[in-house]
């Protein structure tokens, strides 16, 4: 790690960002602001200035020389389920023998086999298997992360996986926003007693955990065989009323209602949404909520992909994230997603860098703080092995992340390419 209380990131290439402090939609999804032989100038962590030609002298600032290269906001990951004890990969021989991801669920697997394992692990495994997920996140480029609960099912297992959270927030680089996923399936014990797991999740599990004040957000899978819709909204309801804000597991494997839901509550985001019919895709449009898009789950279930196309034409805000957890998605590459967000989408290459940036950040709430290269944000950048944008979604799986400067601290991943900061 190196810190620096002023860092000038200078001999900039290009430098490609979206702009503001709220999701861009629409055709403004697209419109990103190109800078030429620039520079970013982060002082106590936040951007002070930048520009183009000549940097200012900055006495006494660290320099990173960027040597020609591509810089963009560092990377949003609006949606991941970080905390997690074991894997899965006992799953796989199923999964290429045509076992459905829902019908793994019905037979005790999926979930909740990583249930089982989470219950079984401490804080401090958690919280250690998180932190090494954390570390490969940054070194792709990952500068802030959404990290939901949703593997304890129990008052005390759901704290348990928030305080990892919040205690990673706390030691690491990256920026952690907790979203509490306690309705992310019906735990074993409660399998006959559906009614008795909402009132738990409602009466105690909520409560608990806005008493800590483990959770930014309350999220719910509203999918079939999971949460229905009637389901949902009581508890995302609940959550409101103890100060969390709605986001939704939506449209994932089969549309029960979940992207209009979404409306109705008034949830920041709407997520997964590979099913969202028509009357969904308007709703979001009009409410303004982001939709979070996870390519790679698409990818990795041998699922079909989200309309995404469809969303940013009719003026839906698009967020791409890796959707990163153990069962249908263990990716936490983000420059995967950007690929698979051109590829499989057809999004532009700049409407996925607003997707991976600046709308990300708002469907975590922070676009105010992150997601775009401009004076009173966080100086989150990376510096990329790639000479344009393009280039950067063209390459298929690599890691072309050269360097990773977080609030104006200084980190490298990769071999090729790495560099060391000149002077102070
Ligand atoms: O986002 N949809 C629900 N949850 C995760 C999968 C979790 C798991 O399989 O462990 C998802 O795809
Ligand atoms: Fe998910």
């Amino acid at each position: 790690m190196e810190v620096s209380e002023t860092l000038l990131v200078y001999r900039i290439g290009t430098l490609v960002t979206p702009e503001g402090a709220t999701a861009r939609s629409g055709a403004a999804q697209g419109a990103v602001r190109t800078l030429r032989d620039a520079w970013v100038l982060i002082e106590g962590g936040t951007i002070a200035a930048l520009g183009t030609g000549e940097p200012p002298a900055a006495p006494g600032a660290r320099r990173l020389d960027a040597e020609g290269k591509l810089v963009t906001p560092g990377l949003v990951d609006a949606h991941t389920h970080l905390i997690f004890g074991g894997w899965r990969q006992h799953e796989l021989g199923m999964k290429l023998r045509g076992v459905p991801y829902l019908e793994i669920l019905a037979r005790g697997g999926g979930i909740l086999s990583t249930v089982r394992a989470t219950r079984a692990a401490s804080q401090g495994q958690l919280e250690e298997k998180g932190r090494r997920a954390l570390d490969e996140m940054l070194a792709f480029g990952t500068t802030t992360c959404e990290a939901k609960s949703g593997y304890g099912l129990s008052v005390e297992t759901e704290c348990r996986q928030l305080r990892a959270i919040q205690s990673l927030n706390e030691s690491h680089p990256i920026d952690l926003v907790p979203t509490f996923l306690g309705a992310h399936a019906v735990p074993e014990e409660y399998r006959t007693d559906r009614a008795g797991y909402i009132r738990l999740l409602c009466r105690e599990m909520i409560p608990a955990v806005a008493a800590e004040n483990l959770a930014a957000f309350c999220d719910v899978f509203c999918e079939t065989g999971v949460f229905s819709a009637g389901e949902s909204r009581e508890i995302l309801e609940t959550g409101l009323r103890f100060g969390l804000r709605p986001k939704i597991h939506a449209d994932e494997i089969e549309a029960i209602g979940g992207s209009q839901l979404a409306r109705e509550v008034g949830a920041v985001s709407c997520e997964h949404l590979i099913a969202c019919p028509p009357e969904g895709i308007s709703a979001m449009a009009a409410a303004g909520t982001v939709a979070c898009l996870l390519p790679a789950t698409s990818f990795y279930l041998g699922a079909a992909y989200a309309p995404a196309r469809d969303m940013v034409d009719a003026g839906v805000p698009v967020a791409l994230a890796t959707d990163f957890n153990p069962g249908s998605c263990p990716c936490l590459n983000m420059q995967l997603v950007m690929s698979l967000g051109c590829l499989k989408y057809r999004l532009t290459p700049e409407e996925v860098l607003t997707a991976v940036t600046l709308n990300g950040a708002a469907a975590v709430g922070l676009a105010e703080r992150a997601g775009s290269l401009e004076p009173g944000k966080w100086g989150d950048l990376v510096i990329w092995k790639a000479e344009d944008l393009d280039y950067l979604c063209y390459r298929l799986g690599s890691n072309l992340a050269c360097a990773v400067v977080k609030r104006g601290d200084v980190y490298y991943s990769g071999t090729e390419g790495r560099q060391a900061p000149e002077g102070a």
